[in-house]
């Protein structure tokens, strides 16, 4: 655990809220908050913090031609004891009602009892994949979707990209019997595997650095939120790996790339069953003809 923080704050128009937030957790923080006009992210503090300083200001600079609002000058960057990084950055997080049937929560939390309600416990860390994020939560809709969809069959599922885990964890609490969950990203792999123990699915989840090519079994639901370049890349290796009248949720695409990123799955083997559009993402929900 890092000695201290560093907390950056500043002021930005919602609709660049989600290009920053991708871009400070690629960039390294752990934990990105947005509220209304406002962008807070957490930082461990590090020989690199110049670097770090100077990357965010260039990206800023860069995005201005798009939103003249956002002013670099108003960066405001706090030093953060451990203690207080915990304080500030565990008060954003409360449990989350998602879809018909999960609560994702902290762990430092228990969400309010249901029957209904499958509980996700996701340490928001290192990883993406807190549930706070459009894309994951369209995700997960369309994984309770799939799964009534394909209702009494027995599911398996290939999680593609699975960043804390979170998908491939509410994969298993719908009942799918066996998940492959792969990334190419070693920290959140460990970040999952925690997760998984967590939520005790070790025994259904399996996690792996595979990439797609040593992928070689079909599945019946296939989750990849990833980014519309990304899957484009991944597209062939992608249909290959669905099995016919299974489900492909594709996701981390900017709405504009979406009809680009359908073309390379419709028409041809699949159909699209979903589509789902929240703030600047689309997620697809698309299914294997016979
Ligand atoms: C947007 S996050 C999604 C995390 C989680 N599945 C969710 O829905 O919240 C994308 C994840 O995909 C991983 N990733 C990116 N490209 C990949 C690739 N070609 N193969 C495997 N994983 C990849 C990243 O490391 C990251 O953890």
């Amino acid at each position: 655990m890092p000695k201290s923080w560093l907390q950056l704050s500043f002021k930005a128009p919602a609709p660049a809220l989600d290009t920053i937030s991708n871009f400070l957790i690629e960039r390294g923080s752990p934990g990105v908050v947005l509220e209304r006009n406002e962008v807070r992210a957490f930082f461990a503090r590090s020989t690199k913090t110049s670097a770090l300083k100077r990357d965010i200001r260039r990206f800023l600079r860069g995005i201005r031609g798009i939103y003249p609002e956002i002013r670099e000058q108003a960066l405001r960057w706090t030093a953060l004891k451990n203690k207080d990084w915990n304080n500030s950055w565990r008060r954003f997080f409360s449990p989350q009602k998602i879809g018909r049937y999960f609560s994702v929560t902290p762990p430092w939390m228990d969400p309010p009892p249901s029957r209904r309600r499958k509980v996700i416990t996701i340490e928001p860390g290192m990883a993406f994949g807190t549930g706070t994020h459009p894309t994951t939560r369209c995700c997960l809709e369309f994984v309770e979707e799939a799964t009534a969809l394909l209702n009494g069959e027995e599911i398996t599922a290939l999680d593609v990209g699975t960043g804390s885990g979170i998908l491939a964890i509410a994969l298993a609490k719908m009942g799918v019997s066996k998940v492959l969950a792969i990334d190419n990203d070693p920290i959140s792999l460990k970040v999952a595997q925690v997760n998984v123990q967590r939520n005790r699915v070790g025994k259904i989840v399996t996690l792996s650095n595979f990439g797609m090519g040593r992928v070689k079994k079909p599945f019946t639901i296939v989750v990849a939120n990833l980014t519309a370049e990304t899957i484009v890349d991944l597209a062939d290796a992608l249909k290959g790996r669905v099995s016919p009248h299974g489900y492909l949720i594709v996701s981390g695409i900017l709405k504009p790339k979406a009809e680009e990123v359908l073309r390379h799955f419709c028409p041809g083997p699949f159909t699209m069953a979903r589509q789902a559009n929240q703030r600047e993402w689309t997620t697809l929900l698309l299914r294997k003809m016979g």
